[in-house]
Formats: C-alpha cells, structure tokens, sequence
C-alpha cells in the first residue's frame, strides 16, 4: 500500500495518520520500538549506513522508528520539510542555537521569554561565544534597533509566557530575511492547532512537547521543525553526536497526544475565553492578559496570525502582593499548583517566584512579571469548577 501525502489532507487526518509505518505485525497503533540499536544484514551495509550512504536505523541516539513517526507527523502539521524531536523544549532551543550559529554570530530574542529561554541566552549561549540582546516583543522599531551586522538570528516565543504578548510573525520574519538572519518561533502556547508560523515566513518553529502536545502532562519533550538542510542535517548532526535524543516511548506519548491535539485546543480557548472574561470583571483583579479579550493590545493581530486565543489566562491581583497572590493559589483545591501547561489539569503558577524566579529583579522587571501575577493554564475540566475554585481565594482577599 503506498504511504499518502499527509499534508494534502485535513490537519485532523494528518494529526492522527501522518507518520506511521506499519511494521510487519499490521499493527493499528503506533508501535514502540524500545531498542537503542539496530541489527545490520553484514558488516557493508553497517558501514555504509554509518557513513549515511544508505538510509535505515542505526542507533536510537539519532534514527528510531517511534521517534521519526513523531517527527513525520509533526512535520506535516507545522508544514515543514524536517523535524528533529529532542529530550526537551529546551534541548530544542539548544540545538538550534549551538547547531546553528557560528562564534560570535548575534542573536535578537524578545525579552518576555520562558524563563529558562532568558536563562539559556544571557547565561549559556553568551558564555560560548553567542551574545544576545533583548528587543521589547510587540516593538517592531526595538527590534530593528537591535540588529547588528553579526545578528543571524532572531528568537520569539509568540504568545510569550507568562503575560501571552504577541509578536507579528509576518513582520520579524521580514526583517529576518532583509538581515541574513532566521527567524526562530517558539511556538508552545499555541501548538500548530493554532498557529503555523513557517506559512507566516519564520524559518523554524520550536516546541516544547511537553505542554499541548503532550496534553496529558506525562513526558518532556522537544522539537525543531523547519527545512531540510538546517533541521534534517545540521540538527540532525548536532543531535547526532551531542545526544540530547527523545525517547521512543516518550515519542508514542506524543504521537498519541497529536492525535486529540486540535480537539482539546478548542476546549482548551473556549474555557480560557470564559474565565478571562469573568475575572476581568472580578473586584479583585486588577488586569486580565489573554488575546481573546478585545482589551488585550494585539486582539485583532491575534485573529490574524492565530486560529485561536489559546489556554492560558495570566491576571494581577489588585494591590499587586506577592502575599495575596500566594493567598488565591493557596485556597484551590482543584487546581493543580505546579509550573506545567497545556495539560488536561489546570495549573496554577505565581510566575516571579517559580518560572520566572531565576531572572534578576531587573530582568524580571522588564520583562513585566510583578508579585501579584498569576497565570492559569486553563484545563480540559468544567469551567464552572475552575472559577470556583478561583473565588474562594479571590473573594477573601483584603483589598
Ligand atoms: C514557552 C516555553 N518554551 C520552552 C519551554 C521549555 O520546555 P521544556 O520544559 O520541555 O524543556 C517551556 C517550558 O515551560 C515553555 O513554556
């Protein structure tokens, strides 16, 4: 039977069939092939697919057949030629940097950034020859201002965590090409349920599978997504012989979550959009940062670029303290506190003491994240539940 095109058909067809190989066995579901090596036929054939002059497994550091389908599948759903799957989203952002810059080529990222993101550039990718500067997210003049004749990359993550400020992909991705540059996406908030940012012109797109693609909070994981060259060769190579791999059953979890992703994105923005609105009505909050709100800055950017608001609520408590941010967390019972997202559980996080607590107070600061910020990253339970569970907190707070 010949293997379809994926990407000639629905994204809820690709998001369940793209990928999988049936083996010998005719098995339905994906198989997870749990082996770190690979047998060869005779000593020629494991030389010549050492060399990559003949295709086929060799070594789960770098082909496996669980991991390639994760690969395939999320290829076609962001519309790229490649995918590397990594042992983390941040392993993702690693390898695309080291893989990918050459010494002292400069990197523009936006400021509002995961914090281990802000970690990896002003700690890591500076210290091994990389610098980096920040530009504000939605200024494209700042970022212009920040380019310098070395810069060869641009780095966003678009909503940006935790505050879900947006950048116009179409526009960065322009000044990207004008300056020799790439445009890196980081994508995890919005999953390619919601957001394609290769068809906006970004040159890569980096997730952490951890988060939606998951779904169901289970594995770490990562991926680069992009074209032939810089993914299925450079990356490849750098994961290759630096190893930081997925693991095939990580990489079934995954494929798995792929299957039911657009279908929970959709439950996932239809609940964020309601509890956005009851809290930005609530006495006891300050300011509500979702795009679906027509308050938010980048509304109508976000109905342009995104197919979807997204899941995650971030709001300020009025009067700003840390002491009754921790105040509202502490009086859940049904939301899970733990720093994760895009699981079937809400999760409630104060972003300046946890995601966010290694940056300095300066870094923080500019970044946006004060001690009354909270963000929710809204679950797959009854909306009803979850702002109930919020009241309890919001309604006790001295203000
Ligand atoms: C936007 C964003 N990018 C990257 C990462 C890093 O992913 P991982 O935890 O899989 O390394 C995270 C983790 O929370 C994130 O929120």
């Amino acid at each position: 039977m010949n293997t379809p095109d994926w990407s000639d058909h629905n994204f809820a067809t690709a998001a369940v069939r793209a990928g999988h190989r049936r083996s010998n066995e005719g098995e339905n579901a994906e198989a997870i092939f749990t082996t770190s090596s690979f047998v060869f036929d005779n000593a020629a054939q494991a030389a010549d697919r050492f060399q990559n002059n003949a295709p086929g497994n060799v070594y789960s550091r770098f082909t496996n057949p669980t991991v390639r389908a994760f690969e395939q599948r999320l290829a076609t759903l962001e519309g790229g030629e490649a995918c590397i799957a990594t042992a983390s989203g941040m392993a993702a952002i690693m390898a695309s940097c080291v893989a990918l810059l050459a010494p002292g080529e400069h990197v523009v990222a936006s400021s509002g950034l995961f914090g281990s993101t802000s970690q990896f550039f002003r700690k890591y990718l500076t210290r091994i020859g990389n610098p980096v500067d920040f530009a504000r997210i939605d200024c494209l003049e700042d970022w212009a201002a920040k380019v310098t004749p070395q810069t060869r990359m641009l780095f966003v993550e678009t909503p940006s965590n935790p505050l879900t400020q947006l950048a116009d992909i179409r526009a960065l991705a322009e000044l990207a090409n004008d300056n020799n540059a790439l445009l890196v996406v980081d994508n995890c908030f919005c999953s390619p349920a919601l957001q394609r940012p290769l068809d906006l012109g970004a040159h890569l797109v980096v997730h952490s599978a951890t988060k939606f693609i998951d779904g169901q909070g289970r594995c770490v994981g990562g991926a680069v997504v992009g074209d032939k060259k810089r993914v299925g060769e450079d990356i490849l190579g750098f994961l290759r012989t630096a190893g930081p791999t997925m693991s095939p059953f990580n990489a079934w979890v995954f494929l798995k979550g792929l299957e039911t992703l657009q279908i929970r994105m959709q439950r996932h923005c239809e609940s964020a959009m309601a509890l956005a609105l009851w809290l930005q009505q609530h006495n006891s909050v300050s300011r509500v940062y979702y795009p679906g709100l027509s308050s938010h800055p980048q509304h109508e950017l976000c109905r342009q670029q995104q197919s979807g608001f997204g899941g995650i609520v971030s709001f300020e408590i009025a009067g700003g303290s840390r002491d009754n941010a921790w105040r509202v967390i502490d009086q859940t019972e049904l939301l899970s506190i733990t720093a994760n997202l895009g699981d079937a559980k809400s999760t409630i996080t104060h972003p300046a003491t946890t995601t966010h607590g290694r940056l300095s107070d300066q870094d923080r600061a500019e970044a946006g994240i004060g001690e009354g910020l909270l963000r929710v990253a809204v679950g797959l339970e009854s909306v009803d539940d979850i702002k109930a569970d919020l009241e309890r907190g919001l309604r006790d707070l001295s203000l």
